[in-house]
């Protein structure tokens, strides 16, 4: 008989038919004349109850049916008799796919803890908490090539394996063919990669934004949306070592439509979750973070703050006058460090910031240099509980300004002369952002630590799975 995802076979009306569904065994529970199946198979994060009457099935015949186990149920469709669920299904044929050992299957007990969970990442999607985490992933994938494909955006694919380092940090993963036992030394001591399998020195992409820019500057509106790597040794709830990121790059827009853009691609994304992953976020709200729809519906609903990095220290500055207590320094000219960001966003103003106009020199060579010559036009998007979530700015068209700055900071330009090539033929304005996927997967579903919003995480010592 043909399989009924339980997601339909929830909403169904058709009782007193016959019905097959398929999927794993949450639980199994009864006294001696009736057994309770609850079977869920990832459509939805509700369970299909199988009631089995044990004058019909031996206690032999339900014996491998125990949490984990993957089971077929054919039935009948009827009205359910018990509170929590409309309809349930009334076993008339049971096969079993697989057996989960009762002494072995580590999904056993409820209220596991994260920590852990992540030691069994092959099987933590099986729990409520994550299956609802990666529906929610997919329906946020789906959200921003929507937005992006609405908006006439077109997605663009830049490579994973690049010769340049775009965020300036070296911060790369080299990538080589290279017998690391016994490498080749040029005169000065250093490794002479002409004989590598690209000829040259390589890594992993920090950022498509490079070669986004020239796309933009050929089809308009693009956006790329891939895997991007640090091998910044960040432990910390907020960083990964492979993420995901999400970068539009626009011609002919400034600094107001970049930060416009900012504000309304999160707003939708955030809208198109409370649209259409309510059970999951319903969910989450009740066990992982009671604020999170409230949060979620706030932001859809309230003006981003627009405030310049100066402004921002002001702010800063006048609370330490106050008797408020930072662990760093905050002068012109610094670095915000997270509890900055945060006594902005969360207890400040209580809403998202947009800061803009950087000190030059706290950010990368190629954003747009203001009049003053010290500031630059970066648009980054401050969240609460999160910090940054995006990093953004309008970019320096002009040929020559661009020249100064990679000079003064002593960039190797040699594998970047197709970039500076923008500049050369045909340069415009044009800006554009980086979002960080899993930093906005932590906003919509309220987990606490980004490994626990995609599957499996890269961090420093951790590539298992
Ligand atoms: O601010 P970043 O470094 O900006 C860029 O890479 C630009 N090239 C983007 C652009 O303008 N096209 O990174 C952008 C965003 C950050 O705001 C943050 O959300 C996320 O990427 N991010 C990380 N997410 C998880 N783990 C990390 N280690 C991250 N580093 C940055
Ligand atoms: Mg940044």
């Amino acid at each position: 008989m043909q399989r009924t995802v339980i997601i339909d076979a929830l909403r169904s009306t058709a009782f007193d038919q016959p019905i097959n569904v398929r999927g794993w065994v949450r639980s199994r529970r009864g006294n001696k004349q009736v057994s309770f199946i609850a079977l869920n198979d990832g459509s939805t994060i509700k369970n299909i109850q199988i009631v089995v009457d044990l004058t019909k099935f031996s206690e032999d015949e339900l014996k491998p049916v125990t949490t984990g186990s993957c089971i077929s149920a054919t039935g009948i469709l009827v009205p359910s008799q018990g509170a929590g669920q409309a309809v349930e299904i009334q076993l008339t044929e049971l096969e079993i796919y697989g057996t989960a050992d009762p002494d072995q299957y580590p999904l056993q007990k409820k209220g596991l803890s994260m920590e852990y969970l992540r030691t069994i990442a092959h099987l933590r999607p099986r729990t409520n908490t994550f299956g609802a985490v990666f529906r929610i992933r997919h329906n946020m994938t789906m959200a921003i090539h929507t937005y992006f494909h609405q908006h006439g955006f077109f997605n663009f694919h830049t490579p994973l394996i690049t010769a340049s380092d775009c965020e300036g940090a070296g911060q790369m993963f080299q990538v080589t063919t290279k017998n690391l036992y016994n490498l080749k030394m040029d005169a000065n001591g250093k490794i002479d990669y002409s004989d590598d399998f690209f000829g040259k020195q390589t890594s992993l992409t920090v950022s498509g934004q490079l070669e986004g820019e020239l796309a933009a500057m050929a089809l308009g509106k693009i956006y790329t949306f891939g895997p991007t790597f640090r091998a910044e040794n960040s432990n910390t709830p907020r960083h990964l070592a492979e993420f995901w990121m999400i970068e539009p790059e626009v011609a002919f827009i400034q600094k107001d439509e970049l930060m416009d853009l900012e504000e309304d691609f999160i707003k939708f994304c955030v809208r198109w979750a409370l649209d259409n992953c309510m059970d999951d976020l319903e969910f989450l709200n009740q066990f992982v973070d009671k604020g999170l729809i409230a949060r979620l519906q706030a932001v859809v609903n309230t003006d981003f703050v627009r405030l310049s990095y100066t402004e921002g220290i002001e702010i800063l500055q006048e609370a330490i006058k106050n008797g408020h207590k930072f662990e760093f320094s905050c002068n012109w000219g610094d670095d915000l460090s997270s509890e900055h960001e945060r006594y902005l966003v969360e207890e400040h103003f209580g809403k998202p910031v947009i800061m803009n106009d950087y000190p030059k020199d706290i950010k990368a060579f190629y954003m747009k240099i203001n009049e003053d010559n010290k500031t630059v036009q970066g648009t980054d998007v401050l969240f609460p509980q999160i910090g940054e979530i995006i990093g953004g700015s309008v970019r320096e068209e002009s040929l020559d300004k661009l020249n100064a700055e990679i000079e003064r900071r002593n960039i190797p330009m040699k594998d970047m002369w197709w970039y500076l090539d923008t500049r050369r033929f045909g340069s415009a304005p044009h800006a554009g952002f980086g979002l960080g996927f899993e930093r906005l997967m932590l906003f919509v579903t309220g987990m606490q630590n980004i490994r626990d919003v995609i599957p499996f995480p890269r961090t420093p010592k951790t590539a298992e799975f």
